[in-house]
């Protein structure tokens, strides 16, 4: 059984607390859109996916709860325009991630269509909003797990020229089922690889400066018991050169893919595309097609979230010989008064990408080097 970072029951939504992990297994309960925002924002869930899904869940807990307490509207079109307000707040939480703000808009969608029905009631138009956001829990791990089986096909096929039995992958970040509703997406693929019985090895990124990497990605890693080594940020280098350790690809995640390829993930992924290409490996982004952005063109045009200065500064951690709550510390590692830049993402250009795996296959760049996705928006 994978880690489950996000738990609904039509009524009641709960998240587990990612600021105490690995340290403390914590859910916390979330009861309104207000409460969404916040942990979204605070990042006790991250992850492009799952930012959308509690998202969308948040509103649905406040409208059950609404209806419930009698406190919702009869009125079809009231409920519509209280949906519509909250999505919008919701996306305001975090920039970067594309699923977030696909979500509502398709959402809104949803709604305005059960709103015109000449029979929609208040309550009519919240059931079908939240039918439709129960559903993106479900879908999302069944993409995930398509995206682990195509992402692992492809490299079977893909770095068998490298004479190896079995395939070893570094990954950045957390994609797994702390970032989704399951299973995961890069994550996912190495899962797909393990079960395969092709997996050597997964090295995950410390992923500074908030390390979801060491944090977040090892410990489902040493929870999946899946055979995985931890290296910082700097070592990516000496361990894609290095003969004994034969690392064959990088599989990262997404939080927006512009139309043309390029792709905006956590820090640091930039950097490790030009590594995989400098050291002729193959580089990987995994990632649902919620995730692909047609309208936003090239990375140009994609936001950056700058977080704060904190982040970097600081480090939290376990105090050794300390339980639960008591043993979580933060200490500052910086010099005070030091000048501190916090971009959370970079955009890889897609020349460095060989391809995109989605839910329904991996996109790889054609003869005139650019990715065509019309094809898988095609069903
Ligand atoms: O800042 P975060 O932790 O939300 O960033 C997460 C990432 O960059 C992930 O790689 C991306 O969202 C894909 S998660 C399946």
């Amino acid at each position: 059984m994978t880690l489950q970072a996000i738990k609904y029951d039509g009524t009641q939504l709960s998240i587990l607390d990612q600021l105490q992990l690995p340290h403390n297994l914590e859910y916390i309960q979330i009861r309104s859109a207000e409460e969404g925002w916040h942990a979204i924002k605070e990042m006790k869930v991250r992850g492009a996916p799952a930012i959308a899904i509690v998202a969308a869940l948040s509103l649905a807990v406040e409208l059950k709860s609404l209806m419930t307490h009698g406190k919702l509207s009869t009125s079809a079109e009231e409920v519509q325009l209280l949906i519509r307000e909250k999505l919008h707040y919701l996306t305001t939480s975090r920039p970067t991630a594309v699923n977030l703000s696909d979500a509502a808009r398709k959402l809104e969608a949803h709604v305005s269509t059960e709103a015109k029905k000449s029979d929609s009631t208040g309550n009519s138009v919240a059931s079908a909003f939240m039918d439709a956001a129960a559903k993106m829990l479900t879908d999302d791990l069944t993409d995930n797990q398509n995206i682990g089986k195509y992402g692992a096909d492809w490299l079977i096929q893909n770095t068998a020229g490298t004479g190896q039995q079995e395939i070893n992958v570094l990954t950045h970040c957390n994609t797994g089922s702390l970032a989704t509703s399951g299973y995961g997406t890069a994550l996912g693929v190495i899962r797909a690889l393990h079960s395969k019985k092709v997996l050597g090895r997964a090295y995950c990124t410390e992923t500074r400066p908030y390390n979801q990497g060491s944090r977040l990605t090892a410990f489902e890693l040493v929870h999946d018991n899946i055979p995985s080594t931890l290296i910082t940020d700097s070592m990516a280098a000496a361990l894609l050169s290095s003969k004994e350790r034969r690392v064959s690809a990088i599989v990262v995640g997404a939080d927006r893919v512009a139309a043309n390829g390029d792709t905006a993930n956590k820090i640091g992924t930039y950097g490790l595309a030009v590594l995989a290409r400098h050291h002729g490996l193959k580089f990987l982004v995994a990632a649902p097609r919620t995730t692909i952005d047609l309208q936003t063109k090239s990375g140009e045009d994609i936001i950056i979230e700058e977080r704060p200065a904190a982040e970097v500064t600081r480090i939290k951690g376990a105090r050794e010989g300390y339980e639960g709550n008591d043993s979580i510390a933060t200490i500052r590692v910086a010099a005070p008064g030091i000048d501190v830049w916090n971009p959370a993402f970079d955009v890889t250009p897609s020349a460095l990408i060989d391809g995109i795996i989605t839910e329904v296959g991996v996109v790889e760049r054609g003869a005139d080097g650019s990715f065509d996705f019309e094809r898988i928006f095609q069903n």
